[in-house]
This record gives structure tokens, C-alpha cells and sequence, in this order.
């Protein structure tokens, strides 16, 4: 099975990587006009939100 890791990045969008690879940037901050995917808004409103990161095996 693949391993997945989402990280949410700090003051960012949630990195999606397969196999240690990003795949993906997914807004966590809602102000992307182009959802799920970041756009680099959450840049423009000053979002703050703590790095996290989990693994999926
Ligand atoms: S986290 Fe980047 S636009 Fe929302």
C-alpha cells in the first residue's frame, strides 16, 4: 500500500504527497477561488494555522 502524508504547511495549504512526492495543495485557509486547490490567497489575508503532519500507511 502507498504510503500518503498530508502536512498541513504552516500559514498554509495541506501538502498531499504519495510516496514522500506532493501531489497536491489543498486549501485549509477558505479564501481559494479555485477550491479544493490553494491559490496563494491565504498569502493576501495573513493566515496563520500551526504546521501538522500525519502519515497514512
Ligand atoms: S491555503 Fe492557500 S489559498 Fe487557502
Amino acid at each position: 500500500m502507498a504510503k500518503v502524508s498530508v502536512r498541513a504547511i504552516p500559514n498554509g495549504p495541506y501538502e498531499i504527497s504519495i510516496e514522500g512526492k506532493p501531489v497536491a495543495y489543498l486549501c485549509r485557509c477558505g479564501h481559494s477561488a479555485n477550491k479544493p486547490h490553494c491559490d496563494g490567497s491565504h498569502k493576501k489575508i495573513g493566515f496563520t494555522a500551526p504546521e501538522v503532519a500525519l502519515t497514512f500507511h
